[in-house]
Formats: structure tokens, sequence, C-alpha cells
């Protein structure tokens, strides 16, 4: 398609825009079902949703998104103040993962596309770069700053 791609980009072997939709519907599915998280989706619109999941996954292929750490922090602040934590991050790359094991991406690939998720973790929980698990975010005005998912 894009002959000017790069040959080597994670997106583009993993299979570039189909790819990306392929997986939305299995991973959307995933994280609407999951006690854990759907929670943080409760208010988010269908079409908005939709957008965000292409967004996400594009992001996590290495795609052409261009989101700063700035948008990170700014996309997921509203959810820290809620209480998402290391354990809901956790969460979502673990179904991540799943849905590109069933669509069959091989192991290796998989790790790199974690690896992408869990470079922005500090950001989505809007803390310091380099935080150590399990630290809270001075957005979040609870005290419990563990990953229990208690929200406090
Ligand atoms: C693991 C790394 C993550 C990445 C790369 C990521 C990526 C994104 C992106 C690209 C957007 C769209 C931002 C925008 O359009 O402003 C977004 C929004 C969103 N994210 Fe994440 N996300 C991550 C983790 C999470 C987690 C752990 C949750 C909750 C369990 C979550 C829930 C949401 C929700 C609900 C929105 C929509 C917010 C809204 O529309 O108001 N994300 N995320």
């Amino acid at each position: 398609m894009a002959a000017t791609a790069t040959p080597t980009s994670l997106f583009q072997q993993l299979g570039g825009t189909p790819a990306v939709e392929a997986a939305v519907d299995i991973f959307y599915r995933k994280v609407l079902s999951d006690d854990r998280i759907s929670r943080f989706f409760d208010d988010v619109d269908m079409d908005r949703q939709a957008a965000k999941q292409k967004a996400f996954l594009t992001m996590v292929f290495g795609g052409p998104a261009s989101y700063t750490g700035r948008d990170m922090r700014q996309g997921h602040a509203e959810m820290v103040k809620r209480g998402l934590n290391d354990g809901h991050v956790d969460a979502v790359i673990e179904l991540l993962g799943q849905t590109l094991a069933e669509l069959g991406v091989p192991a290796e690939k998989i790790g790199q596309v974690a690896a992408i998720a869990e470079s922005v973790r500090d950001d989505v929980l809007n803390r310091p770069t380099g935080s150590p698990r399990g630290t809270p975010s001075k957005l979040a005005g609870g005290s419990c700053g563990s990953s229990c998912g208690c929200g406090n």
C-alpha cells in the first residue's frame, strides 16, 4: 500500500490498518467484558470509543499516531482521578496480548507491542516517568497508593 512506509515498522509487520481494524473488535469486547476495567468505559460513547480503540492500537503497534506524553496524560487524567492504577494498565496489556495471540501474531511481536504499551504507563497514570509500580499520581487524591484496584 504505502510504498514509502518503513518496511521494518512493527505496524506494517503486523498488517497495517487492516490488522488494527481486525483487532479493534476483539480487543473492545474483551475490555468491556472485563470486570477489572470495564467501568472506565461506561461513559464513553460508541463512536468515540471506536476511534479511541483504533488510536490505541495504532499507537501500540508503533504506527502513524502522533500522541505525545502530554496527550496520554490529558487523555487519562479523569480516569486517574477515578482510581486508574497499575493493575488496570496490566489488565489492558494482558487483553491486548490475548487479542493479538488470537489473531495469530507471534509471541515475539506481542512482546514488542507490550513494550510500547509499557513505555506510556507513567504517562497514562499521570506520574513522573520512571516511577516504581504502585506509585500514586498526584491527581489521584486517594491515599492507598497500591495497585490493588481499590481506587483509594
Ligand atoms: C496501556 C497504555 C495505554 C495506551 C497506549 C492508551 C491509549 C489511549 C489513546 C490513544 C486514547 C485516545 C486519547 C484521545 O483521543 O484523547 C485513550 C483514551 C482512553 N483510554 Fe487509554 N490507553 C492506555 C491505557 C488505558 C487504560 C489502562 C485504561 C482503562 C482501564 C484506558 C482507558 C481509556 C479510555 C476510557 C479512553 C477514552 C477517554 C475519553 O474518551 O474520554 N486506557 N487511550
